[in-house]
């Protein structure tokens, strides 16, 4: 096991690692941004008895969440919030011109540290920090601090929305290979430290023709416990905080319908939403 997936998407073509565009690749193994931004609404709407209109997405990257949201409704606004210029350049050659244009025109990108995102990232109904990206502030002051920036940010009744992953596997030196079409997407978990919950992680892709692309993406970064993301969120003053757990369908396996829970299982993998509330 490794890391959990959400979803799998097919790619249009043969790829190779000359040819392929490790952006695309890790759109296509790692995120689902369709169904985080259906729960991010749905909650959303459900706490708040109204349609969410503004979304900062922290750690952009690519800017899929952003553009996704602007999608939804036509007076959605997103803003992208990342430190990676190349990264930013990206998204607005592929993310962006892939929008209609009046969709492009609601959505800022800004390259800017995420505990100082700038007049333009204050006051949103939605602050989203997903994938994990949370954990490169690997010391807890760091992490405290990026949290309390985020809940003074946030409009009247906004709220934060983060994922996690945990239970046991999160914890192991193990390697994962996907099959995916097209190509194998590797989550590669190389170093883990119990001491100081620093863990280094790869994402590798193979291709059919025998070619690799070792290393596209590295991360350093801690894990922190669910528990203890809790406990920053508090700390920063965080009124409410609620997981949210995936339920199970008749064969066990995860059903992608996440509900409050105050309870989980020790499930060896798992994904769960968060939701702090100021
Ligand atoms: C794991 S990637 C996640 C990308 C995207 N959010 C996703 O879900 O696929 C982490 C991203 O965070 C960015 N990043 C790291 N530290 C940051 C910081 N302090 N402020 C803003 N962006 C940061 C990196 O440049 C990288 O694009």
């Amino acid at each position: 096991m490794g890391r959990p997936q959400k979803k799998k998407r097919k790619p249009k073509s043969k790829l190779t690692a000359a040819t392929a565009d490790r952006h695309v690749l890790y759109g296509l193994s790692v995120q689902n941004v369709e169904a985080e931004i259906d729960f991010v609404d749905e909650t959303f709407k459900h706490l708040r008895g109204r349609d969410a209109k503004s979304l900062r997405e922290d750690f952009c990257g690519t800017a899929n969440s952003a553009a996704e949201w602007v999608k939804r409704r036509e007076d959605n606004l997103a803003i992208g919030v990342d430190l990676d210029t190349e990264t930013l350049e990206w998204a607005r050659a592929h993310t962006l011109p892939a929008l209609a244009e009046e969709q492009q025109a609601r959505v800022t990108l800004l390259e800017r540290d995420v505990r100082d995102p700038g007049p333009e990232g204050i006051g949103c109904d939605i602050v989203l920090a997903m994938n994990f990206s949370y954990w490169l502030l690997n010391k807890r002051d760091d992490l405290v601090a990026y949290f309390r920036s985020v809940r003074e940010s946030l409009g009247p009744d906004g709220l934060f929305f983060l994922d996690h992953y945990g239970g046991s596997d999160a914890l192991t030196e193990t390697t994962e290979d996907r099959e995916l079409d097209g190509f194998t997407y590797v989550w590669d978990q190389d170093k883990y430290d119990p001491i100081s919950g620093m863990m280094t992680a790869y994402i590798h892709f193979k291709f059919p023709d025998g070619t690799k692309m070792k290393k596209a993406f590295a991360y350093h970064w801690r894990h922190y416990t669910l528990p203890e993301v809790q406990d920053c969120l508090r700390d920063a003053g965080f009124a409410k905080v609620t997981v949210y757990w995936e339920g199970e369908d008749d064969d066990g396996e995860g059903d992608g319908v996440f509900s409050p829970a105050e309870e989980g299982d020790a499930d060896p993998a798992f994904i769960t939403y968060i939701v702090a509330q100021p």
